[in-house]
């Protein structure tokens, strides 16, 4: 994600950039940038790659100035480089701006400017703010800054600074955090506390549409008619990793709790009125050409790939298949020019899976990759890239990146789905309407917060956990159980219910924990069948489920409800109790959430 942080003071600039920046890096960057008001011009530097760099490169030039921003960049439109990092400047270098957040309309903000003959230098959306601001900048930032925000769409936290205004940081925030440190004879800005702790711990959190204007002495904040507003002063008492952590106890909470943005964000810039858009993506080939779909990856990102086997075949009828990406490759795969390969990683750099991308690419077929990170070997390798925008997850165990994987699944579901002609106009728009609830519908759940926390603490210390499910609650069963059993080191299993009777059922006694996501209306009775089989042996069970479920709600023990959905969005909201059950369980017992025993967080090696 993102970093952002602002100095105007007193003292040189450069170093408490670079030290806000370093704050940062827990987020997660690609790149880095600072831009310094000196000597009435703006002096730039941005790098690819680690913050070192760019101490490197400013080692050698003179940083004089009291005031300037800063910028860690997590790609987004746009490969990783030098080019690409914030700050941007206008193309007379007077104006300088960094930004955190997507600008949704930057393709058409782009066009009109280019048409005024404003030449662009990066890939991002975010040039676009910048040439706004120089095409309105008469004299005053603050109004230039504003005719400017009036016309992007999507979320930003932007700091500008303006050459003829020395010691002044302009800044404006929707939807993407912004604070402002107060010092004494120095201000601060960023996008996170941790920046700005070192110098003070006085701040005002910045509201959406907001916009500050902040010297050395003073910090003026304005509201989206330009009239200032008195804030109060919020006091951190949080130490240095608690408000890395946003306050949460752990990444994986903080995580969890991001999902309704990883999810608004992912949805964001595809979802227009009536349509899905997908960048760069053959539909109409997918569509009437896809003989198969192959879709491949590991662990939590295969779980994803499994919800859609379940659904991509029963609404679009092509047939799919799913594999782990260490076994594809060993099974000569019967792949071919006409079949679609679907690689899903978080990370975009799990050694199994970009085999697997490279083994499909040799036998032809055409290759989209699902991925959360910009420039990752396998977002360049794939032949399309649609991407998740969780941004950075830090903790191990994959929380938001599974919901939007899914989410990416569903849209493309959709999408090639009315291609095809499978829904009529009506549909199409009702699927797309429940689509837009589903950040609220996160938001909703997660008030559920203490019940499960109160099942963690009941069930914690048992040794086995069995997830049962049939359908596409089968594959949920199979990532809350690898959820359960990564960080809290219960022994877990996901088992179809159908198939407890074949075998699994002989491990059942008095007391044993079986979880049972049900979520599927054709099949309630059908697992509520096979619930009472396991109670009769003396299983208690905890079911995950809609309030419709009559059959599952007689014979459950404990129940956690969620919203009744459409089998493609039931994933996204519905594992959320299994995550945070998994969060509670491993806190209960002790373990660190965050770097589970054995585990790391990218993969690459085979
Ligand atoms: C589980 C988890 C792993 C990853 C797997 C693939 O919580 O995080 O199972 O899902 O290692 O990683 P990516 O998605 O980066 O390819």
């Amino acid at each position: 994600m993102c970093g952002i942080i602002g100095y105007t003071g007193t003292h040189p600039a450069l170093p408490v950039l670079l030290e806000g920046l370093k704050r940062l890096e827990y987020r997660g960057y690609d790149s880095a940038g600072v831009a310094v008001l000196q000597e009435g011009t703006i002096a730039v530097e941005k790098k690819k790659g680690r913050l070192e760099n760019l101490r490197q490169a400013t080692k050698d030039r003179r940083f004089t100035g009291c005031a300037g921003i800063g910028h860690t960049r997590w790609a987004t439109h746009g490969e990783p480089s030098d080019r690409n990092s914030h700050p941007h400047t206008s193309a007379d270098g007077s104006i300088a701006l960094v930004h955190n957040g997507i600008i949704e309309n930057h393709a058409r903000l782009r066009a009109f400017l280019e048409r005024q003959g404003y030449v662009f230098q990066s890939q991002t959306d975010t040039e676009v703010l910048v040439h706004l601001i120089a095409h309105h900048f008469k004299g005053d930032l603050v109004s230039a800054v504003r005719d400017a925000l009036y016309l992007a769409e999507g979320s930003y936290a932007i700091c500008v600074v303006e050459q003829s205004h020395p010691d002044t940081i302009v800044c404006a925030r929707k939807d993407s955090p912004l604070i402002i440190g107060l010092g004494e004879g120095e201000n601060f800005v960023a996008s996170d506390i941790p920046a700005i702790l070192k110098y003070t711990r006085r701040c005002y959190l910045l509201d959406d549409y907001e916009m500050a204007l902040i010297s050395p002495q003073h910090v003026t904040v304005l509201d989206r008619n330009a009239k200032p507003v008195s804030k109060a002063v919020f006091d951190v008492n949080w130490d240095e990793n608690a408000a890395e952590r946003g306050g949460y106890a752990h990444f994986m909470l903080k995580e969890i709790h991001e999902e309704d943005k990883a999810i608004s964000e992912t949805l964001a810039p595809r979802l227009k009125e009536h349509e899905i858009t997908l960048e760069n993506i053959d539909l109409a080939g997918v569509a009437h050409h896809a003989r198969r779909v192959f879709i491949v990856a590991c662990g939590t990102a295969y779980h994803a790939g499994m919800i859609a086997k379940y659904t991509w075949e029963s609404v679009l009828k092509i047939p799919v298949e799913v594999d782990y990406a260490s076994e594809f490759r060993y099974r000569s795969p019967l792949i071919g020019s006409d079949d679609l390969l679907i690689v899903i990683s978080q990370s975009g750099e799990t050694a199994d899976t970009l085999a697997a991308l490279r083994l499909g690419k040799k036998c032809g077929a055409q290759v989209l990759a699902i991925t959360n990170v910009v420039g990752s070997s396998i977002s360049r390798e794939a032949d399309s890239v649609l991407y998740t925008w969780a941004g950075p997850e830090i903790a191990v165990a994959s929380t938001k990146a599974y919901c939007t994987q899914v989410l990416c699944l569903a849209l493309l579901m959709l999408r090639i789905g009315y291609e095809k002609g499978v829904f009529d106009a009506t549909t199409y728009a009702q699927h797309l309407d429940e689509l837009k609830r589903l950040p609220q519908l996160a938001r909703e759940i997660l008030k559920n917060e203490g019940q499960i926390k109160d099942l963690a603490h009941r069930y914690c210390s048992l040794s086995d956990a069995y997830f049962i499910g049939r359908n596409i609650d089968y594959a949920m069963a199979l990532e809350g159980s690898l959820k359960l059993k990564e960080i809290s080191y219960i022994h877990s299993e996901a088992i179809t219910a159908g198939e407890l009777k074949h075998g699994p059922i002989a491990l059942l006694e008095q007391g044993s924990l079986l979880i049972v996501p049900a979520t599927q209306p054709a099949l309630f009775d059908k697992v509520a069948s096979n619930m009472i089989e396991s109670k009769a042996r003396g299983a208690h069970l905890l079911a995950i489920t809609t309030a419709e479920a009559h059959s599952i709600l007689d014979c459950a023990n404990d129940v956690v409800l969620v919203p009744s959905l459409s089998p493609w969005c039931m994933p996204i909201i519905a594992i959320i109790p299994m995550q945070l059950f998994a969060y509670y369980c491993a806190v209960e017992r002790g373990y660190d959430v965050d770097k589970p025993r054995n585990l790391a967080k990218s993969v690459t090696v085979e």
